[in-house]
């Protein structure tokens, strides 16, 4: 019988590795129980994860119907007792041994786990983790597992947008739907579209033997409202406690071919399968992810074979200014994208005046009315633009009201710019110059 001595400090790290473990796990467990036969694992540190046992529901029904009923510490002489504490100050990772107790009726099954950290030969910190389990009990072991597994994955209601492949890890959604402007048969649909999808959407695709991943697109020039559509309905879905994730293009290393990788749709897509919820993915700029390196594992993932969907139900909004640059194998194959909604500019003056009202608040006055006529037809982010300038300029010269005259020159220099702009732009596309899609505003 091999001895293993206590960890003293200044003992190697190294020393402490798996044979180490299976070596206690062997003379300190498995030899005082021969009469079962236990097998030694290497297993999942979701297992010794407290978050996860924390959230873990203890009625939870595992094969054979066995219940996990708790740990108890056990002294380890080669382990030091050690957890840690995640950036939301839960302990997570506990290192030792524990016994992990699961009942059914009058049956009572102990399976020993340790735990530890250990140094590797090039200093790098990791975990081992084994359990002895008994042969017999296996297939109620491997339920526990694989729901702890789930709930270390799995997505919980948040107020805040999870970010994948940006910048920061999150955001909290401001937009409220009342603030966005469109035709109201449009708006209408969109948000029934999206709220039946979470509530019956699911269930329908499940009746019908559908993977339940449905897929919408956003199409519109510039400045129409797109983003601001996004972030209106994450603010939606998280008041109705479905969890969000944004996918960002932005680049995340200097020389990066493009931040439009398929890796972050994939991983983006990955999480939301783990969740327990039905969950929204946001991805914004669809047409710069169809890049030749990569357009045919995109269409793969809407097509919804190769990509992992949530059981609960993924519904992905994609957003483009550029339609063009999306090829038909994506507008047009059915089931690709479920449905493409356009986002129009301000069409009537009913929605300019809305528009126009809402960006020049209290300052409104119903002379301004004249120039609704001359908005319309323009994208709410040049209207936007009109009334932010003219209030800019009212606010230098200190003025406690906004004039037509102001309001009508803000227009003119500002459509100006964009006239300039447009003829600097076709002029250069008759001399033969490629670019990209016009960009009207911002
Ligand atoms: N339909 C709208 N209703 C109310 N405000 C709007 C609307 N469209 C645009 N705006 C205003 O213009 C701003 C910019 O619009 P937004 O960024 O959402 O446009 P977009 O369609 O995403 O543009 P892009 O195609 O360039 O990404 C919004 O934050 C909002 O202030
Ligand atoms: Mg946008």
């Amino acid at each position: 019988m091999v001895s293993y001595g206590r960890c003293e400090p200044e003992q190697d790290a190294s020393a402490l590795k798996l044979d180490v473990l299976r070596g206690w796990l062997e003379t300190e467990w498995m030899a005082e129980r021969t009469g079962q036969e236990l097998i030694a694992l290497a297993i999942t540190y979701s297992v010794i994860d407290l978050s996860v046992l924390a959230k873990y529901v203890p009625d939870f029904a595992l094969a054979q119907d066995f219940r996990f009923t708790g740990i108890t510490p056990v002294e380890c002489s080669v382990v030091m007792r050690l957890n840690d504490l995640n950036d939301t100050g839960d302990l997570t990772h506990q290192m030792g041994a524990h016994i992990y107790r699961f009942v059914s009726g009058d049956k009572t099954v102990d399976v020993m786990v340790v735990a530890t950290y250990y140094t590797d030969e090039i200093y790098c910190h990791r975990t081992i983790c084994l359990a002895a389990v008994p042969k017999d009990f296996l297939p109620v072991w491997h339920t526990f597992t694989k729901e702890c597994v789930r709930l270390d994955n799995a997505l919980e209601p948040d107020e805040k947008v999870i970010i994948v492949g940006g910048k920061e890890n999150s955001f909290v959604p401001k937009v409220d739907w009342d603030e966005i402007v469109l035709p109201a048969k449009l708006k209408t649909e969109l948000l029934d579209d999206v709220s039946s999808f979470f509530t019956k959407g699911v269930d329908v695709y499940r009746r019908l033997n559908l993977r339940p991943f449905r897929k919408l697109l956003l199409a519109g020039v510039p400045g129409t409202g797109k983003t601001m559509i996004c972030s209106a309905l994450a603010k939606w879905a998280i008041s109705n406690h479905y969890p969000v994730i944004y996918i960002s293009s932005a680049y995340r290393k200097q020389g990066e071919a493009s931040g439009a990788t398929f890796e972050k749709i994939e991983y983006a897509l990955s999480i939301a399968a783990s969740s327990a919820l039905p969950t929204l993915i946001l991805l914004e700029e669809l047409d710069a992810y169809l890049h030749e390196e990569e357009k045919a594992l995109v269409l793969n993932v809407l097509d919804g074979n190769e990509s992992q969907v949530n059981d609960k139900g993924t519904l992905l909004i994609a957003t483009t200014n550029y339609p063009e640059a999306i090829d038909e194998r994506v507008l047009k194959r059915p089931g690709r994208l479920d449905r493409i909604f356009i986002i129009p500019e301000a069409r009537t003056t009913v929605d300019t005046e809305q528009m126009l009202r809402q960006y020049l608040g209290v300052l409104w006055q119903d002379e301004h009315k004249k120039l609704i006529p001359a908005l319309v037809g323009y994208p709410g982010a040049f209207i936007r633009e009109v009334a932010v300038h003219a209030l800019t300029q009212c606010a230098y010269d200190d003025l406690n009201e906004l004039s037509y005259d102001l309001l009508q020159r803000s227009f003119n220099g500002l459509k100006a710019q964009l006239d300039a702009r447009d003829d600097f732009l076709k002029q250069r596309s008759s001399n033969g110059m490629q670019f990209g899609a016009p960009v009207l505003v911002n």
